[in-house]
């Protein structure tokens, strides 16, 4: 897809992407949430927010997982990120974020936020693998089409204290 595009031993590549790939993140991100979807124009206008970046993980050279992310100052949030069904349990979200955070961690970023309910036990395993920590609690701020709507945890990472641990 793109020439900075770092592959691995194992077929895995993580690319910096933009607002020329909306269409495809929009896709990615539909496989992997059943929240009714963001439109390839809602994550257009996403990108083309200063301080919002796009990483996708290829396999093969087939679109494999996505993160999104914006910087405000010194401190960043994880948007989204999604894996297809099919292709999890397989590290690829793992390098998604470590590619992102290597990206913040570069760029200056001291500090990482981002929201995951509290019922989504693998999203929580992933963001304690990588050493996030909880900062808060949102009551009922996800919605669902039946039953009550989820809790969200703030997690949160230094990441002066990841690079150091
Ligand atoms: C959460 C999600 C992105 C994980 O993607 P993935 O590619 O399967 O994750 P990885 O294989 O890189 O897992 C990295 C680590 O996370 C943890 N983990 C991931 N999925 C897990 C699961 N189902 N159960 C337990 N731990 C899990 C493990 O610690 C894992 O390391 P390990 O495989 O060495 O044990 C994927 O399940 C997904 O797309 N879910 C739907 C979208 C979503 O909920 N996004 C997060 C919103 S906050």
């Amino acid at each position: 897809m793109a020439p900075s595009s770092r592959e691995g031993t194992d077929g895995l590549a993580v690319v910096e992407t933009g607002p020329a790939h909306a269409a495809l993140i929009a896709a990615l991100r539909a496989e992997c949430f059943d929240d009714g979807g963001w439109s390839a124009e809602s994550v257009a206008a996403l990108l083309g927010t200063p301080g919002t970046f796009a990483l996708i993980a290829e396999v093969a050279g087939k679109p494999a997982g996505f993160i999104l992310g914006r910087v405000a100052a010194d401190e960043a949030e994880i948007l989204s990120i999604g894996v297809p069904p099919a292709l999890r349990r397989g590290g690829i979200a793992g390098r998604l974020l470590d590619a992102a955070l290597t990206r913040l961690g570069a760029a200056g970023i001291g500090r990482v936020f981002l929201e995951v309910g509290v019922n989504n036990g693998a999203a929580r395993a992933l963001y304690a693998s990588r050493r996030f920590k909880s900062a808060g609690r949102r009551p009922a701020y996800y919605a669902k089409p039946a039953g009550p709507a989820e809790d969200a945890l703030v997690l949160s990472l230094g990441l002066a204290d990841a690079a150091s641990a």
